[in-house]
């Protein structure tokens, strides 16, 4: 992102805010930093490892980086694609967050799909899609043991503080000795799939992109009210050694103090 498109930068106890003026310059600065954070990891180790989020933010940044500016800009061959959570629908419903990605933008992408990865929702239950999913993952980082470090997290925040499928007072809150875990959401009455939280916080660089009014008054209670992260969600996402941002376009930005 060039440093012309932030407005301003908010310190908060909870990371940086960087400030943009609306959802277009949030989606190029997204898209900015996607390219950069997978040059900078092939440089690096020569692969690159990026969980993508569901929401509205990055279908415009998906846009973009299937355009030709961008495109050209991306070794596709060296990266492996992921999500961050998925809905429990089938590949072809709207609702899908890898589906609506694999139409709209990774389709126009050369990246060859053995290495895009979405959640197996085909599977017989969302337990099942879940510990397929951390054997894909594990698969694909040649790590047998441990915690991945993916290269770029993209998350985003919903108006009840949720962030990917942790969902407020949900069971995967607490959930820590898997990758990824099946989350039924009682106030949705939908199960979910997502990655936990060792995972997110054991990103190189994880990206909140969060966009529109209705996000500002919960924007302001995460990153600077008290910690409350089973009301809050998107609290806990502390990546250990990783950077975090929270990349705001003015309208979400507009309750918080400087
Ligand atoms: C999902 C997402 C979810 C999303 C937030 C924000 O599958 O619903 O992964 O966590 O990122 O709800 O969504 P918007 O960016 O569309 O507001």
């Amino acid at each position: 992102m060039t440093a012309s498109n932030v407005l301003r930068r908010i310190d908060t106890p909870r990371g940086p805010v960087d400030v943009v003026a609306d959802p277009d310059v949030l989606a190029h600065a997204a898209a900015d930093r996607f390219v950069a954070a997978i040059a900078a990891a092939v440089n690096a180790r020569g692969r690159a490892f990026v969980a993508l989020s569901g929401g509205s933010t990055p279908k415009r940044m998906g846009k973009l980086l299937a355009s030709p500016a961008f495109r050209e800009q991306v070794a596709w061959d060296r990266l492996d694609l992921f999500w961050g959570d998925e809905r429990w629908v089938p590949l072809d419903s709207p609702e899908s967050n890898a589906g609506e990605a694999l139409r709209d933008f990774i389709g126009r992408t050369p990246i060859p799909l053995e290495r895009v990865h979405p959640f197996p929702t085909d599977l017989d239950t969302p337990e099942d899609a879940a510990a397929a999913y951390e054997a894909t993952i594990r698969a694909a980082f040649g790590m047998p043991e441990g915690i991945p470090r993916f290269d770029l997290i993209l998350l985003g925040m919903g108006d009840d503080g949720h962030t990917a499928s942790l969902f407020p007072h949900t069971k995967a809150l607490a959930v820590r000795d898997r990758l990824a875990t099946a989350n039924f959401v009682p106030k949705l009455d939908a199960d979910r799939l997502t990655l936990t939280y060792p995972v997110f916080d054991a990103g190189r660089e994880v990206l909140f992109l969060i966009s529109g009014a209705g996000k500002a008054d919960t924007l302001r209670q995460v990153v600077q009210g008290p910690d409350d992260p089973e009301r809050l969600p998107s609290q806990a996402i502390r990546p250990e050694s990783g950077s975090l941002l929270w990349l705001a376009d003015r309208p979400a930005a507009a309750d918080l103090d400087r």
